[in-house]
């Protein structure tokens, strides 16, 4: 007999953490978690079972396939931007090739057991690319439908796997004797970047938000990359925890779109320097420009259009620029 289950790849990474301790405690399916690292010891109580593994590797998702009648797949699992420039072909491999090899776990035990497996995709601003040249403050807040040339491997990923999502969601196999008879229900949120009081990410490049704020905490010194003007689109992690579980509980039939923009707030690296310094005295911010990261950020909008997610699943991001700051990252990073 196969369990019932929820599966989480990337399980110990950034947003695993987060997501694996909301999705115990909604007393939901177990979950069991993926990850080519062992999930930390504080995350193992949440799982059922924590599977150290590759998601290339087609014997450990066999595996997985015969142990378990899984409804849902949270698919985290992704090499960051920063990262996939240095390593073009693994960023390959393991963002498309590895999604690949999940959408079609998840065709497989929707046609075994005849019910549609969700499937959550974290999709990011990076698979916007604002030629070099047109102003980002005339184009404003951005659409999901818009300047989609993406600049990054990383970014081109992300872009064709929600592609290959809503491909698997509304015409995979559809000249198939059984087509109509299993369903992939995907669901995709492009991200901001965003700030974690607990976990830091690794191998992004929104990452100067999150390294600033964590060097302060510390009280290190910290190198800006970007230059102070360089605006972008942030959001704290718990915000982007409630959103995944907000769309993931949305009826399918008011989330069609399948893919949407959110955000919380989009400071200059200057006022993130200034939040720092005013809730960490003593910080030290200077700032020593990466011009390749930096013409990474600024082939990405300074801010996105939410109103389709706040149209279809009501969402409305939980913490502002300031609050962000006091309710969340100084109290919770104190306490770590
Ligand atoms: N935060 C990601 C990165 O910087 C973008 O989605 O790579």
């Amino acid at each position: 007999m196969r369990k019932p289950a929820i599966l989480v790849t990337g399980a110990n990474g950034e947003m695993g953490h987060g997501l694996i301790r909301a999705l115990s405690q909604s007393g939901g399916q177990p979950i069991v978690g993926l990850d080519i690292q062992e999930a930390d010891a504080g995350l193992k109580p949440a799982l059922t079972e924590s599977i150290i593994g590759n998601i290339l590797d087609q014997n450990v998702l066999d595996s997985i396939n015969s142990r378990y009648e899984i409804s849902a797949i949270y698919h985290l699992a992704a090499l960051l931007s920063t990262r996939a420039e240095f390593s073009p072909q693994i960023a390959h491999q393991v963002n498309v090739d590895g999604t690949l090899n999940l959408l079609s776990l998840a065709v497989d035990q929707a046609r075994s057991h005849g019910r549609a497996v969700k499937f959550f995709f974290p999709s990011s601003i990076a698979v916007y690319g604002i030629p070099d040249g047109i102003s980002k403050s005339e184009i404003g807040a951005i659409s999901e439908d818009q300047y989609l040339f993406p600049q990054t491997m990383y970014g081109c990923n992300k872009r064709y796997c929600e592609l290959l999502g809503v491909y698997h969601a509304r015409h995979y196999q559809r000249l198939a004797a059984d087509a109509g008879t299993f369903r992939v229900d995907f669901r995709a949120i492009r991200f901001p970047g965003l700030i974690s009081a607990v976990t830091q990410p690794a191998g992004g490049t929104s990452d100067y938000a999150s390294e600033m704020i964590h060097a302060a905490a510390e009280g290190r010194p910290y190198d800006c990359f970007v230059r102070e003007e360089t605006a972008m689109p942030f959001m704290t992690m718990p915000d982007a925890i409630r959103a995944i579980t907000e769309l993931m509980d949305a009826p399918a039939d008011e989330v069609d779109q399948r893919i949407y923009n959110i955000r919380a707030f989009n400071p200059t690296a200057a006022d993130l320097k200034r939040a720092v310094e005013r809730h960490f005295p003593g910080a030290v911010v200077n700032f020593d420009v990466d011009p390749n990261r930096q013409a990474i950020v600024d082939s990405w909008p300074s801010d996105v259009d939410q109103s389709a997610a706040q149209r279809d699943w009501q969402w409305k991001p939980g913490d502002d620029f300031d609050s962000a700051f006091v309710r969340y990252l100084v109290p919770a990073i104190k306490a770590h």
